[in-house]
């Protein structure tokens, strides 16, 4: 299976093929998932598909309130088409209650309420561990333009008001998530678009019906029971998977027959 493809690139959690017309892209979710810059690893049945089956949702949302976005449509359980985007090298993250780095970083307990949203820049780094880093760094070395900068913060605040009201529908807390916007040519102009993925892989989502309990990677990165049960939760409340549909793995398994 997919035998032909060229692959572009091969990350953590994802594979990139040439995409069937120029200017597009294969985006492959692996069931791969890591932690602290790879070196907690696991291979979890199953994740690779929820992912894209909630990034696929988020995407089309976002598409639909008129958000620019590289996502085109998905092509199956595990695979997305996307327009090729130049990725700018920063992860921002947005985040509305204090939790993981940024509790740790400022001795904020988990849970308690920031004074208002708070978006951070890092370096998309891995040998330099992602660092933070500020406006100044970003312009200075020419990661992205200063005009860039004001479309990624608008955009990432945007974003951010319309997935809070879209969990909270579903019982669910936005916690802190990760963004990353990329840049193509369009009409002979520069655009940025968000990229990447939006799934529990790069989201807190903490469950308000049950307790705060966390239904995204906190799971896997702190040993907290199964991955899979947490996203298939998330999903099942987007309504993109059937009550009672079990959840996808992709190694076959054993039925117990009644008759
Ligand atoms: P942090 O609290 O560890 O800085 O993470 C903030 C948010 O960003 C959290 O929702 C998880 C997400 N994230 C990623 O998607 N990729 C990463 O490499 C890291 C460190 C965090
Ligand atoms: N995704 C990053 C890694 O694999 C870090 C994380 O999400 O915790 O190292």
């Amino acid at each position: 299976m997919n035998g032909k493809r060229t692959r572009i690139y091969e990350g953590k959690a994802k594979i990139l093929y040439e995409g069937p017309e120029p200017g597009t892209v294969i985006v492959h979710f692996k069931d791969d998932a890591t932690a602290f810059d790879g070196t907690k690893k696991d291979v979890i049945d199953g994740k690779g598909v929820l992912n894209q089956r909630i990034s696929d949702y988020m995407f089309q949302r976002l598409n639909e309130m008129g958000m620019p976005t590289h996502y085109i449509r998905s092509l199956n359980m595990r695979e997305q088409l996307v327009r090729s985007v130049e990725i700018i090298p920063l992860e921002i993250v947005v985040r509305n209650v204090a939790a993981g780095s940024l509790a740790k970083r400022l001795g904020l307990e988990e849970g308690s309420a920031l004074p208002r949203s708070i978006i951070e820049c890092y370096y998309k780094n891995d040998k330099l561990h992602d660092p933070m880093v500020n406006e100044e760094h970003i312009t200075a070395f020419g990661w992205a333009t200063p005009m860039e900068m004001d479309d990624i913060m608008h955009m990432s605040i945007r974003i951010n008001d319309f997935l809070s009201g879209l969990f909270l529908g579903i019982g669910i807390r936005l916690v802190d998530f990760k963004l990353e916007f990329g840049r193509f040519v369009e009409n002979d102009m520069m655009r940025v678009v968000l990229a990447d993925e939006i799934s529990p892989d790069n989201c807190r989502l903490w469950d308000m019906r049950n307790n705060n309990a966390k239904l995204d990677k906190d799971v896997f990165r702190r040993d907290l029971g199964s991955l899979v049960d947490a996203y298939h939760e998330v999903a099942r409340r987007l309504g993109i998977i059937q009550e009672g549909e079990t959840p996808v793995r992709s190694r076959p398994k054993l039925v117990k027959s009644d008759t």
